[in-house]
């Protein structure tokens, strides 16, 4: 079973990035957690970030052929980019979107996502343990069938 876990633009950014809102946990740290988990779980997980629109649309494109789920904080993407939608869409993976803040308390145009109505589900709002609850989920997917 193998997962791939996206983090979209500024989460490089995470332990010095408004802190008050994202939490201390540097990027390093948070992938550290999920790589953890995996280990425990005896799975694989493949780690992207990038600030780069296109990359992720390459990423997601390319995930079917090598991975079973997505795992994917799409940032401020999540709120801007048809793009990332319609490749979550086109891979046709089950997918998981992550939110390290609870998108849904904060500024309106925030709690409006253009993913999560193609993933199978949206976890906002639990800082960095979001991506471990996110995992969780993923694997349950995967299980399921
Ligand atoms: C975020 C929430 C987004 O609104 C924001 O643009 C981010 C991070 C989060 O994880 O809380 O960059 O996706």
């Amino acid at each position: 079973m193998k997962i791939l876990v996206l983090h979209g633009p500024n989460l490089n950014l995470l332990g010095t990035r408004e802190p008050h809102v994202y939490g201390e946990q540097s990027l390093e740290n948070i992938n550290l957690s999920i790589r953890d988990w995996a280990g425990k779980n005896g799975v694989e997980v493949e780690i992207i970030q990038s600030n780069h629109e296109g990359e992720l649309v390459d990423a997601i494109g390319s995930a079917p052929a090598k991975f079973d789920v997505l795992v994917v904080n799409p940032a401020a993407f999540t709120h801007t980019s048809v793009a990332l939608r319609d490749a979550v869409s086109a891979a046709g993976i089950p997918s998981v979107e992550v939110h390290l803040s609870n998108i849904h308390s904060r500024e309106e145009f925030r709690s409006k996502s253009l993913i999560a109505p193609v993933c199978q589900g949206q976890i906002s709002g639990f800082g960095g343990y979001s991506y471990i609850l996110g995992l969780q989920a993923a694997l349950m997917l995967v299980r399921q069938g």
